[in-house]
């Protein structure tokens, strides 16, 4: 198969875990017999250094034309100054998500057996935990009116039904494939939108005999995910829950460095990236963490290309990494980012 899609390094560490990650895919398509074709563009600072906008049209369209994306991280104290549509995140980050109807961000919880002691919670409550979040990535207050007037400033949330339904039919259909139960946060003690939110997933569930539904209230499920992470299969959640909530995730994981996540939509188009940002502390120093960037590019084959054997073998060559100790310092290992990627490329 010609593999085909949109490579966006973006900026401080996205080019270093970036080569990295595609070191791994050119081994992976030497092994399996494919071949790769990645159109290479810029978005963020390095396309506002390079082109005076943040999201360049061509670039653009190269995402829409081969419906795969997989992205390093945008921003850094050099565009701090900027504002608005002009930033990095709100001018290149924002718009690709909604001009390509990305709406469902999942993003995984599944600690690795290797790095569980690495996480802040004990091993006793950590084990055999495996959840995914389902965040909502085009709604909400974070696409709603925002300014500021003489009494101050505002931002709008808002929700439609359809926006609610799709993302909780994905979030159940997710769930059928995997133990059978949806978790849905909000807050609907308070919040108007979290009224209709727990409406239509009550409705969406009626489809769902198999699976079971509980409903949580944002901030108790703050901490019931860190008592009872096992619990958990799928967390169906609205777009500013779900970012903050997959923060919260991420400590059950170890490190930011290690975790992938896909944007989807209906159909094979999807963006996929490491959560962690562009890390300007350690940029350009060779430090920085491939393994996030590598399994997002394994999710890419997955899910827009239907590779599942290939994204395996990439998984589990990262799972040999990590329990050879194969790792960046985070992890307290020896090795620099290069390293890591040819570790894993000559293991796929
Ligand atoms: P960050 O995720 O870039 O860094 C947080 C901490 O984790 C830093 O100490 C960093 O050194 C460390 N870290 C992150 N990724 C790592 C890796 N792969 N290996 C080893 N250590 C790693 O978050 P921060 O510092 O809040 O944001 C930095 C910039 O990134 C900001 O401009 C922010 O807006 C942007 N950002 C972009 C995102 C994206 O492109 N999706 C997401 C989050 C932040
Ligand atoms: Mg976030």
């Amino acid at each position: 198969m010609n593999i085909n899609f949109t490579y966006i390094p973006g900026d401080g560490i996205g080019p270093e875990v970036g080569d990295a990650a595609m070191t791994v895919l050119e081994a992976m398509t030497a092994k399996f017999g494919h071949s790769l074709e990645a159109e290479f563009h810029l978005v963020g600072g390095a396309a506002i250094d390079a082109k005076g906008e943040p999201l360049p049209a061509e670039t653009f369209d190269s995402c829409k034309r081969t419906g795969a994306i997989l992205l390093g991280a945008v921003g850094g104290p050099k565009w701090d100054h900027l504002k608005g549509a002009d930033r990095p995140e709100l001018g290149s980050l924002l718009p690709l998500r909604k001009n390509l109807n990305l709406y469902a961000n999942i993003r995984p919880c599944k600690p690795f057996p290797a790095l569980i002691d690495k996480a802040p919670l004990k091993r006793e409550r950590l084990e055999g935990t495996d959840f995914v979040v389902m965040r909502e990535l085009t709604g909400g207050i974070y696409f709603g009116d925002k300014g500021r007037d003489e009494s101050g400033a505002f931002d709008v949330c808002r929700y439609s039904e359809s926006e609610v339904r799709r993302i909780a039919v994905k979030a159940f259909d997710l769930a059928m494939t995997r133990k059978k139960k949806v978790t849905s946060v909000d807050k609907s003690n308070v919040l108007e939108t979290s009224r209709l939110w727990r409406e239509v997933v009550i409705e969406v569930a009626k489809d769902y005999p198999e699976v079971e539904v509980e409903h949580l209230l944002v901030d108790a499920m703050t901490m019931h995910m860190l008592t009872y992470a096992q619990d958990y299969d799928v967390i169906l959640t609205e777009n500013m829950f779900g970012d903050i909530l997959t923060d919260e995730a991420s400590v059950l994981c170890g490190s930011m460095g290690v975790i992938p996540s896909a944007s989807v939509s209906d159909g094979k188009t999807g963006m996929y990236e490491p959560i962690h940002g562009s890390a300007p502390d350690i940029a350009g120093q060779g430090k920085a963490n491939p393994l996030a960037m590598i399994l997002s590019a394994a999710w890419m084959l997955r899910l827009s290309f239907g590779l599942d054997k290939e994204a395996a073998a990439i998984e589990c060559a990262v799972e040999a990494a990590l329990e050879a100790r194969q790792t960046t310092g985070d992890l307290g290992g020896k090795l620099n980012t290069s390293d890591v990627g040819d570790w894993i490329a000559r293991n796929v």
